[in-house]
Formats: structure tokens, C-alpha cells, sequence
């Protein structure tokens, strides 16, 4: 399966997609493109390391933001792209490219959905003082972090955690329960019924 991976800033997630998927070759995913919507990011140096193509589109190119998501998706057909994920993408589509694209765009957020959706989810579940909280990949629909949940995996919370140490473990899931997902998607083991979704075992 042909992928876009679109990421704002560090790109560690986009480093695990290339490393458990990308690069193996028995894993049926090729990361066709990486999208940023700024220019200097290091989620694309490191597609850059990595060989695949990239390309940047800023919002302030655009007159609106439904030309920004045209822009977005000239690239997106462009590279016969099937998949998207959204790996630390700081941007929101616009219902009518969320509508075409339905079931075919994740995001993975950083807090056990929906529980503390938004850009802080770190923080937000470490200051509110939750004992548990976790990674989340899910559909992307019309609203912010609220489309059907894939998959989750939960992280405690100690009492010696600082923020920092959290987001250490947070990072750490995120990196394996994407690629999982993603690998379950390509191989068509995920199956959606309404809000619910069910991943099938390998076979
Ligand atoms: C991750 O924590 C992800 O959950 C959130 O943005 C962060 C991106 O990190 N949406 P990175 O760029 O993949 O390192």
C-alpha cells in the first residue's frame, strides 16, 4: 500500500513507519511521499535520509484553506497515495477532503481519546493528574481527535513522572502501536463498523 505520511516537526513517528515498515521488505507498505506544511522540519530531512520523496506545503501560499488542501492532495494523487497519516500534523482538512477520503486518513494522538484531545495531550492528561493515560491512532473525520478509534495502548502515570519522563514513555508507544496499525490497514485486517473498529489477527 502507497502511504503519505504528513508531519510538522520532529518526525520520530515518521522515523518508526520507515523503520519497522518501510524498510522491510516484507511489510506491504511503501511511504510514497512525506508532506510538511513547513519548510524546514526534521521529519523531512529524515525522508530525505531515507530516499523518499517530500514535498512542503504552507498554509501562507494559499489564498484559503480549501487550496491548501487542494494543494495537499495534487501531492497526494500525484504519488498514488492510498493511505494518510497524520504523524504530528499540525493542520486540520477541511470537512469536504476529510469526506473524500473517509476511512483513509489516521492520525495518532498522544492521550487515551477522548480524554484530552487537542495539541496538548501530554501535558493536559500529566497536569490534570490522570493515573493512566496512553497513545491513540484513529480515523480522522470532520471533527478535532474524535473519529473512530484503531487502536490504543496505555502508559501509567508514576508519581516520580515530570512531563518530561512521561512523554518519553508516550513517544516510546506511539512508535510501536502506529506502525502496527498502519501494517494492520495495508493488510486489510481492519474492519469498521460505524464508531466501531476491529483489527483482525495476522494470518
Ligand atoms: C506525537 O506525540 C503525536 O502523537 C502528536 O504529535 C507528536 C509528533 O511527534 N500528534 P513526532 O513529530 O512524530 O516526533
Amino acid at each position: 500500500m502507497r502511504i503519505a505520511v504528513l508531519a510538522s516537526g520532529n518526525g520520530s513517528n515518521l522515523q518508526a513507519l520507515i523503520d519497522r515498515l518501510h524498510l522491510d521488505a516484507d511489510a506491504p507498505v511503501e511511504i510514497a511521499v512525506v508532506v510538511s506544511d513547513r519548510k524546514a522540519c526534521y521529519a523531512l530531512e529524515r525522508a530525505r535520509a531515507a530516499g523518499i520523496p517530500t514535498a512542503t506545503v504552507r498554509v501562507q501560499d494559499h489564498v484559503n484553506r480549501d487550496a491548501f488542501d487542494a494543494a495537499v492532495e495534487a501531492v497526494l494523487r500525484e504519488h498514488g497515495v492510498e493511505l494518510i497519516v497524520l504523524a504530528g500534523f499540525m493542520r486540520v482538512f477541511q470537512p469536504s477532503l476529510v469526506r473524500r477520503y473517509r476511512h483513509r486518513i489516521v492520525n495518532i494522538h498522544p492521550a487515551l481519546l477522548p480524554s484530552f484531545p487537542g495539541t496538548h495531550g501530554i501535558r493536559d492528561a500529566f497536569e490534570y493528574g490522570v493515573r493512566v493515560t496512553g497513545v491513540t491512532v484513529h480515523f480522522v473525520d470532520e471533527g478535532v481527535d474524535t473519529g473512530p478509534i484503531i487502536g490504543q495502548v496505555a502508559v501509567s502515570i508514576e508519581s516520580d513522572d515530570t512531563e518530561d519522563t512521561l512523554a518519553e514513555r508516550i513517544h516510546a508507544a506511539e512508535h510501536q502501536l502506529l506502525p502496527e496499525v498502519v501494517r494492520a490497514l495495508a493488510e486489510g485486517r481492519v474492519c469498521v463498523d460505524g464508531r466501531r473498529v476491529r483489527i483482525a489477527p495476522p494470518t
